[in-house]
């Protein structure tokens, strides 16, 4: 069986920005990035735990695209102005899954921005696969 490309993206993405002037980076809220995929960040609970919906613009099938439900941490370690974090999107339209890892900044215009990285894992139908099971 071929296991169908779910999405392509840059590697590294800038999603940002929902506020200006923010002293603080604040994950929680409506992001956006470069290539019209956007995310919504529910409220980081006193654990550092947050969900979100990822509704991502590009993927291997476009018209199979559902907004796709995401699972992460903020790191709370002091100081938290510009924090790390790392969320896990559970593709709901495919058999893969993504996990990102970024930092939450304000740039020196006051703008938030979020640099990350992610990698994408997509299901083979064997360990013989493996090797270009993730991009
Ligand atoms: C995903 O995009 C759809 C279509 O524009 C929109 O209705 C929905 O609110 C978006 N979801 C999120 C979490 O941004
Ligand atoms: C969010 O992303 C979805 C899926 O790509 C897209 O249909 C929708 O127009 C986007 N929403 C906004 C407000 O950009
Ligand atoms: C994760 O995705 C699978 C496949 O779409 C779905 O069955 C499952 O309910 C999803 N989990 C959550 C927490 O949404």
């Amino acid at each position: 069986m071929v296991q169908a490309t779910p999405f392509f993206m840059v590697l590294s993405l800038a999603l940002g920005a929902h506020s200006l002037y923010a002293e603080k980076c604040n994950l929680i809220g409506y992001w956006k990035n470069d290539l019209g995929s956007n995310m919504t960040i529910s409220p980081v609970d006193e654990k550092g735990i947050f969900t979100g919906l990822y509704n991502t613009s590009v993927a291997g099938n476009p018209s199979k695209i559902q907004p796709s439900p995401l699972l992460g941490f903020q790191n709370l370690k002091n100081p938290v102005d510009q924090p790390t974090f790392g969320f896990t999107v559970n593709w709901s339209f495919s058999d893969s899954i993504t996990v990102f890892t970024g930092q939450c900044f304000v740039d020196k215009n006051g703008k938030e921005v979020l640099k990350t990285m992610w990698l994408l894992r997509s299901r083979v139908d064997d360990i013989e696969n493996d090797w270009k099971a993730t991009r």
